[in-house]
């Protein structure tokens, strides 16, 4: 069955362009964006992979590891970081998964063969440090992701777990955001929130954002 949001994920062990990596000893207590990729040496994905070794210090501020993977093996990762590094003008700072067996993508759920045969498709999980699933989403092989919308979603994980606020609609960092429901009890409200917050109905109280 599929993973869902809050499932716990499941542990691997898998030879990777950094050497073998156990999963959950590599995760430790980061957060993590695992995500896959249809094939090497291929146009979008040679973006895709720069892109996100650009935004490694980004990650790494947010307590957040990555870790891509195809189906191919690491002799052709290892030579496609290569090109990547050459292309993109970037260094290939995290490991890439080699999944030839098709272990991890079947346990992730990885190849739609609807829409790609026998190739991963673009999936993305992000896992919390409790190595529980909070986000996924799957794009396929023809449209590059955007990897400032996974460090978005992340920032508003993390409020919300740290803060007790939920982010609306087009949020982004800095912009007001929204008291969870469950919160009512005057007395933390007051605790949480010493920057006040607006009453729009009683179920959407707005507050400025805490960690700013
Ligand atoms: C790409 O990365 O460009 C790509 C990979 C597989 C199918 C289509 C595009």
């Amino acid at each position: 069955m599929a993973l869902r949001l809050g499932d716990e994920v499941p542990n691997f062990t898998q030879a990777s362009s950094e050497g073998e990596i156990n999963f959950y000893d590599w995760a430790g207590d980061s957060w993590v964006v695992l995500f896959s990729h249809p094939a090497d040496y291929t146009p979008v994905c040679t973006t895709e992979l720069g892109a996100v070794a650009k935004l490694k210090p980004e990650f790494d501020k947010r307590n957040a590891k990555v870790i891509a993977l195809s189906v191919d093996n690491v002799e052709s990762h290892k030579g496609w970081i290569g090109d990547i590094n050459e292309t993109q003008n970037t260094n290939v700072n995290y490991p890439i998964l080699a999944d030839p067996d098709k272990k991890v993508a079947d346990l992730y759920d990885m190849i739609h063969p609807n829409s790609l045969n026998n190739l991963t498709v673009r999936s993305v999980f992000i896992i919390d440090p409790k190595k529980k699933l909070r986000l996924t989403f799957t794009y396929p092989a023809s449209t590059g992701r955007n990897f400032d919308e996974i460090l978005r979603v992340i920032d508003s994980l993390q409020l919300t777990d740290n803060h007790m606020v939920a982010t609306p609609a087009n949020w982004t960092d800095g912009n007001d955001c929204v008291i969870v429901p469950t919160l009512q009890d005057p007395e933390v409200l007051k605790e949480k929130f010493p920057k006040g917050y607006e009453v729009v109905k009683p179920y959407l109280r707005m507050t400025p954002q805490p960690n700013k």
